[in-house]
């Protein structure tokens, strides 16, 4: 038995974001506003917006939920991967992303399928219906991973999808002393879900690191 792999550098990144369908005019200038507004710069990145479309495609998903808007950019990608009946239950603690969100939504070509839930996901998530989803994104406050996790394993289906961002704790994964107490709440999350029984998880090393799982 042998194996080969190949350890992923910046310059394999920048070869597969050339390589993956990147942002349109309108996703473009979704960034630009939020930037202007004051937001993070912490969407997800194309290429991986890109990946989450393929895998929810494939699984033929109608309903996700989101943990994390921001701005509104991963929610606008992965409902533009759904059929027209199908929804984005996102999530939102803070009134000024969730407002921003909403109307840049308004304005997208997936207008009406993309609802915002304001509040701490902790309490949203609780009111979801239990197998009401075919896919989750968490992607909030690091904090709130395991409780976002067991609720998304509760909300989402048999054979449904899970992904979690930012495995790779902001480029910080193996930096010894990270000044940023969110580096080990994720390396320990990471530790968690790779032991975590009742799904069939995986890291792809897309963006910051994204965890794809399937629920079994
Ligand atoms: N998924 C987005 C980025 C999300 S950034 C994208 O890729 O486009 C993380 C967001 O989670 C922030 O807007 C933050 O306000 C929100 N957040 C933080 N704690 C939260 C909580 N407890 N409940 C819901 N949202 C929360
Ligand atoms: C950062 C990036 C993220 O994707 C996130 O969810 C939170 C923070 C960051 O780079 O700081
Ligand atoms: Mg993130």
């Amino acid at each position: 038995m042998s194996t080969r792999s190949t350890p992923v550098t910046e310059e394999h990144f920048r070869y597969l974001a050339e390589h993956t369908r990147g942002d349109d005019a309108f996703l473009l200038s979704l960034k630009d506003a939020a930037a202007a507004a004051g937001m993070p710069a912490i969407s997800i990145a194309p290429e991986q917006a890109s990946m989450m479309q393929v895998l929810l495609k494939a699984a033929r998903a109608r309903e996700v939920v989101e943990v994390g808007t921001l701005a509104g950019y991963s929610a606008i990608s992965m409902a533009r991967a759904l059929p027209p009946e199908g929804r984005v239950r996102t999530i939102e603690i803070c009134d000024s992303h969730a407002d921003f969100a909403e109307e840049w939504v308004r304005r997208s070509d997936v207008a009406g399928k993309v609802e915002v839930h304001r509040g701490d996901a902790r309490v949203v998530l609780a009111g979801f219906a239990g197998e009401s989803a075919d896919a989750a994104f968490i992607d909030a406050d690091k904090d709130g991973y395991l409780c976002y996790l067991d609720q998304c394993l509760r909300v989402v289906r048999r054979l449904g999808l899970i992904m979690v961002d930012n495995a790779f704790a902001f480029g910080r994964l193996f930096e010894k002393e990270p000044d940023d107490p969110e580096v080990p709440t994720v390396r320990a999350f990471n530790d968690h879900l790779a032991r975590r029984g009742g799904l069939h998880p995986v890291i792809v090393p897309v963006g910051d690191g994204c965890w794809v799982a399937v629920k079994e």
